[in-house]
């Protein structure tokens, strides 16, 4: 099902455990990464021309990896210092268009691939079917449809093992007006990739405008693009085919940092995050304000901490930017656990992203799950059946336990939950966290968490826990 190329291995990396010890406070100073979610579109981007591209702030975390062995496949070479976040890329002549089975599942981005290199190439280009967080059902409808309207075909077709996608562009792209049914953050990359190189200009309307879209379009302003981000969701680019060398820095994660900050808070701490973007984290600090969450903005960070007891009479609706990320909701529930009063979280983006409560409900979190709009919002489910509301009551102690690991985010809200916690805590299914977050046990360690990263010898661990196959996620 996975990207495996070396099944031994990711088994031992399987079996690697957590060891959490609850009830230390977060203080000291720790460095955001480089943003997951935009140097791995940045890694594909580059595709586009054959130009040498340079990154700075490369985060090094196993979903880059992933990306890079997926780009490699098909013709990139690849200069990678992790230490110095530093990666040099260049795809002089594509050697294939083909992505193996194998990294079927593996995360979102190969369908990026397709608008990337559908002005590259004249082959069929094809891609298996793409993974992801299960915490929702993540269609690719927005993609396929963009990118036929720009003049590819495409067909989904069942294979030995699994389907793939099949494109190409034989005759070109030609760019035109596309109205996105809602600003989806990977269907407005892939029209916006595909479009680069098509005749003409393409207008894409209802676009996502999230800061790593904005760092896309910047790099792709380098490369040779002219694009422009109107007001109301609105982008325009002009199809070219000349490209240049480009460098580029890669911005902060802003999920990453807020983690470290709901960390600190959360732990009555004090802790100094370097590397952020003050105005892509404007929505999370008013709701951090407004519970009563401690920050100082400095010019080269942002310090969060302890203020007194937080207060927890909040509403938040999750949102497309400039709205308050889906992902930083899980995290924050966590700190509402902690706050004196009643909140209401409404999750608009995804339909099933609260199956981490359960696991809260059993650290002993106060959270009541509900089928309906807790919010006014514009709101895809209001009329289904899914459960993408919930009230969260505190204060409530949480106990240690242990946990499994569902997706990347839930995974960091329990590893938040363990440090409140009292007592010890076992966290199984690292390589969800690993694949977002650099060196997670390093930097929570400096800063003063009884974390440690247990390697486990599987032998002693009963049958039904050893797992063979890194979870497919992002
Ligand atoms: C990106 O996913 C991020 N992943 C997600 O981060 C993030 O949660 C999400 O954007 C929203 O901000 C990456 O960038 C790799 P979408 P993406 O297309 O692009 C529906 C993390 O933990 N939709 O904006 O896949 C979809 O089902 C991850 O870092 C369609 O219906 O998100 C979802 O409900 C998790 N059809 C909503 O739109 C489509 O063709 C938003 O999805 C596309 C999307």
């Amino acid at each position: 099902m996975v990207y495996n190329k070396e099944r031994t291995y990711q088994k031992k990396v399987y079996m690697e455990k957590l060891h959490i010890t609850g009830g230390v406070s977060l203080n000291g100073r720790v460095k955001a990464a480089g943003a997951k979610n935009a140097i791995t579109k940045l890694l594909v981007a580059s595709l586009i021309s054959d130009k040498k591209c340079v990154f700075y702030n490369v985060p090094n975390i196993k979903e880059v990896e992933i990306t890079v062995s997926l780009c490699e496949e098909i013709g990139m070479e690849v200069s990678w210092d992790r230490d110095a976040g530093t990666m040099e890329v260049q795809t002089v002549e594509l050697n294939s268009s083909y992505i193996p089975q194998r990294f079927s599942g593996a995360n979102r981005i190969p369908i990026l691939m397709i608008g990337a290199l559908l002005g590259r190439t004249d082959a069929d280009i094809i891609i298996p079917t793409v993974g992801g967080c299960p915490i929702g059902k993540r269609p690719v409808d927005f993609h396929l449809q963009a990118l036929r309207d720009l003049g590819a075909t495409i067909e989904y077709r069942e294979m030995k093992k699994e389907g793939a996608y099949f494109a190409h562009a034989h005759h070109g792209l030609t760019g035109s007006v596309i109205t996105l049914p809602f600003p989806s953050v990977g269907a407005t990359e892939n029209t916006i990739l595909a479009s680069i190189r098509a005749k003409g200009t393409t207008i894409i309307q209802n676009a996502a405008v999230e800061p790593e879209i904005m760092d896309l379009i910047l790099f792709l302003q380098k490369l040779g693009a002219i694009i422009t981000v109107d007001t109301n969701r609105v982008i325009v680019i002009q199809g070219t085919k000349t490209f240049y060398e480009v460098t580029h820095t890669v911005i902060p994660d802003r999920i990453e940092a807020a983690s470290f900050g709901m960390a600190a808070i959360a732990t009555k701490g004090r802790v100094f995050v370097e590397n952020i973007n003050h105005i892509d984290m404007v929505t999370f600090l008013n709701k951090l304000r407004e519970v009563g969450g401690g920050f100082d903005v400095k010019n080269d960070g942002i310090e969060f901490f302890y203020n007194g007891a937080l207060n927890s009479n909040i509403h938040i609706e999750t949102d497309v930017h400039p709205g308050f990320m889906t992902d930083w909701q899980q995290p924050f529930v966590v700190l509402l656990s902690q706050a004196e009063g009643t909140a209401v979280i409404h999750e608009t983006v995804y339909e099933n992203r609260f199956g981490y409560t359960n696991m809260l409900k059993n650290m002993g979190a106060d959270i009541e799950l509900f089928k309906q709009c807790l919010g006014g919002k514009p709101c895809r489910y209001s009329q289904q059946n899914y459960y993408h509301s919930l009230v969260v009551k505190g204060p409530t102690p949480l106990i240690g336990k242990n946990i499994t690991i569902p997706d990347l985010r839930a995974g960091f809200a329990y590893v938040l939950a363990a440090l409140i916690a009292e007592g010890d805590s076992t966290i199984e299914g690292v390589p969800f966290l690993d694949r977002g977050y650099e060196n997670i046990v390093e930097k929570l360690g400096g800063l003063g968490a009884e974390i440690s990263r247990v390697d486990t010898d599987d032998k002693g661990l009963p049958q039904e826990l050893v797992i063979e196959e890194e979870p497919a996620t992002v």
